[in-house]
């Protein structure tokens, strides 16, 4: 099936000789423990991506090449200036909560790709949400926000979690009551906005500015995307050889963010169980949305866990492992016949890795 997919794509029949049948693994004497000859995939991934082994995409899917991260404007004016030092406040401001408790930055860290470390986000009054914090890295770049993609932009999507009760428990007539109290606050606000006083959509644009900025730290896969992949060391670029082919995470996990910013069933809704989580059903109620949620950017990755809308895998090569396995069959729930069950991914398949693949994956991921 793999080599099929090879041939099918086009693909440089080369990339597929750097492996060893397990047959002769033994008599290779520059074979090492993964049965990949890594001096091999070392000259095929020299240069830029668009000259790296095609990744295996299946028929159809609208991918992109792995590209650099497209950096931050910097503010063009005083004026924006000041709204992205406002904006910055805010997000780390927990007098915009109900209770003065609950800052965004409280449920997104920088340390941790701007999540919080926990499995469900959990709010004021300690009261938990359904899913869990949501990586920022991809938020700049997708059209649509949130795990279900029930937001449209990100000044939008700032109101939520303000009047969210499992949240920052406020409303937008609190918060902005507060900013107005803060002197300093209403100094930039003169700067930014021009007037004393904020409407809500000016402060709101302020905190999406400071959103619209945030990126990934540079890592040595960015250095490998720009063209060095002695950067990486053979555990990672046989992770990214195996990432781009046989474990066919490209389908998804694609472009400069590492996510087509599109809905999927991976097969994670708990379907008829008391976790169940619908995702983008929830919002649109179109079938076709069943247990979709939008794909993460995997920038930053390794730092981001608990993983998943629902933070139920705390680690990666459990992650790894379940993708090896196609997903599991989770998804049948008890009633097969029930028209509203969500239907898994065509794209996620049994992509039998071995071990130490497995391991080579992870260490890709670990570098993002
Ligand atoms: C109590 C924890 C919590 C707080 C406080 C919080 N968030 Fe979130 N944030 C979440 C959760 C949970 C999600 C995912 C929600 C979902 O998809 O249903 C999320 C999603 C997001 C997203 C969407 C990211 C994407 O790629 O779609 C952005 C942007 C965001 N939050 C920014 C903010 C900002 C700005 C604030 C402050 C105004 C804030 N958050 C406060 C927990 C929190
Ligand atoms: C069919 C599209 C698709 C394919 C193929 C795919 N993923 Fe995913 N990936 C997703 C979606 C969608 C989610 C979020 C699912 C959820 O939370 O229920 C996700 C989540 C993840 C996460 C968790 C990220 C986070 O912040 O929670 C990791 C890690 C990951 N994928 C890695 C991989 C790897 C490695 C591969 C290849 C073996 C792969 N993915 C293949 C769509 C895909």
């Amino acid at each position: 099936m793999a080599l099929g997919a090879v041939a099918r794509d086009g693909a440089p029949a080369e990339a597929v000789q750097c492996q060893q049948a397990s047959a002769d693994t033994a008599a290779t004497a520059d074979a090492d423990a993964s049965g990949w000859r890594i001096d091999c995939l070392r000259q095929q991934y020299q240069g830029k991506p668009g000259q790296w082994p095609r990744p295996w995409i299946d028929d159809g899917v609208p991918w992109q090449e792995l590209a650099p991260v497209p950096p931050a404007q910097p503010p063009a004016t005083a004026a924006e200036q000041a709204r992205l030092i406002l904006g910055t406040a805010l997000f780390h401001d927990p007098g915009l909560s109900g209770k003065g408790a609950v800052s965004c930055a409280t449920c997104h860290q920088a340390v941790r790709s701007f999540t919080d470390g926990l499995p469900l986000a959990v709010g004021e009054d300690r009261l938990m949400g359904k899913r869990r914090s949501q990586p920022l890295f991809a938020a700049p770049f997708a059209p649509l926000l949130f795990w279900d993609g029930r937001a449209a932009s990100l000044e939008e999507q700032a109101r939520g979690p303000i009047e969210n009760p499992l949240e920052m428990n406020s409303s937008l007539e609190k918060a902005r009551a507060y900013i107005a109290s803060v002197p300093q606050y209403q100094q930039w606000a003169e700067a930014a906005f021009g007037s004393d006083g904020m409407a809500d959509d000016e402060w709101l644009s302020a905190i999406a500015s400071f959103v619209r900025v945030l990126r990934p730290a540079s890592t040595a896969a960015d250095a490998a995307i720009a063209g060095d992949t002695q950067a990486l060391d053979d555990a990672q670029l046989l992770g990214l050889h195996l990432f781009r082919t046989k474990a066919r995470c490209m389908n998804c996990h694609h472009g400069a963010l590492l996510t087509d910013n599109r809905f999927h069933n991976i097969g994670l809704s708990f379907f008829g169980r008391r976790n169940q989580d619908l995702g983008r059903f929830e919002h649109t109620r179109d079938p076709a949305d069943l247990g979709t949620f939008r794909t993460p950017s995997l920038r930053g990755v390794a730092q981001a866990g608990p993983w998943m809308h629902n933070g139920i895998f705390p680690n990666l090569s459990g992650i790894v492992r379940m993708y090896n396995a196609g997903m599991g069959n989770m998804e049948r729930g008890n009633t097969t016949d029930d028209p509203l069950t969500p239907v898994k991914s065509p794209h996620i398949q049994e992509l039998n890795l071995t071990d130490e693949e497995i391991k080579a994956l992870v260490a890709w991921l670990e570098v993002l």
